[in-house]
């Protein structure tokens, strides 16, 4: 079998998301995130939690690389993301599968063609795409609905879609900011036991949500963040 450097990096036993004194201040002078410190392995699956303006958000974006840390060291996926240039930015994207709180499909394509455009845009052929999307909704089960319209999807259906698009591309990280904020209870739990399913096949999952009881009923490590810091982490020291 052969495997590149970049595959050898991505396979290592180092974690998946390693902060290490890392600090974000907006332009603003808002402290998003202060001092942070924290290690998530592979195969971990992981709720954000704490109160609005606790620094969650800032929290995922500095993961996607979609803000930059001020002080301290971000590794993700074995890209050191303090040191990244702006053109490296998409390929640690490639290792990463994201679900928004709303939704970002495209409204003009159907359901086959929203999970294709995240193959198409790393450069997938049409034959992968023909073999893959249908698997992808089939997990999720959409596998029936291929040529709906997303506005004639419910929300849960939609945030299907959007888990489809996010695992299509087989990442080694799947990161949601509140997933389930538009969509129903009963949906939520569909979601989340979703998100565990690919879990349980490896994939790392980094969750952000309020929903007190999806946190209760599914076991999983909790991070809580309250003014930028990590006050809670039931898996603090036992991470390892
Ligand atoms: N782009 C931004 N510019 C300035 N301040 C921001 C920006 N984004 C977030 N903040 C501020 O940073 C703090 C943390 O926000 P955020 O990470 O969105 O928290 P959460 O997701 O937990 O609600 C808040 O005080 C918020 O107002
Ligand atoms: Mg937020």
């Amino acid at each position: 079998m052969q495997t590149d450097t970049f595959e050898i990096n991505r396979i290592s036993d180092k974690p998946v998301i390693e902060f290490k004194g890392v600090s974000k201040t907006y332009a603003t002078g808002t402290h998003a995130i202060e001092d942070v410190n924290i290690r998530i392995n592979r195969g971990e699956f992981v709720f954000v939690v704490g109160s609005s303006g606790a620094g969650k958000s800032t929290f995922m974006k500095l993961i996607m690389r979609e803000e930059k840390a001020n002080t301290g060291t971000v590794m993700v996926n074995g890209f050191n993301l303090t040191k990244m240039t702006r053109n490296q930015i998409p390929m640690l994207r490639r290792t990463m599968g994201i679900v928004f709180q709303d939704f970002r499909l495209i409204p003009t394509m159907n359901v086959f063609d929203n999970v294709a455009f995240a193959m198409r845009v790393v450069g997938a052929s049409d034959k992968e795409i023909r073999l893959k999307v249908p698997k992808a909704l089939s997990k999720v089960g959409l596998g029936d609905k291929a040529h709906s319209m997303p506005m004639q999807l419910s929300g849960g259906e939609q945030q299907r879609v959007g888990l489809a698009r996010a695992l299509v591309n087989s990442p080694d990280l799947i990161i949601a900011d509140e997933p389930t904020g538009n969509v129903d209870p009963n949906m939520s739990y569909d979601i989340v036991s979703l998100l565990t399913e690919i879990n349980k096949r490896g994939t790392t999952i980094l969750m952000v949500t309020h929903d007190h009881n999806l946190v209760r009923d599914f076991q999983h490590r909790v991070i809580m963040l309250d003014s930028g810091r990590i006050v809670a982490d039931n898996a603090a020291g036992g991470a390892e």
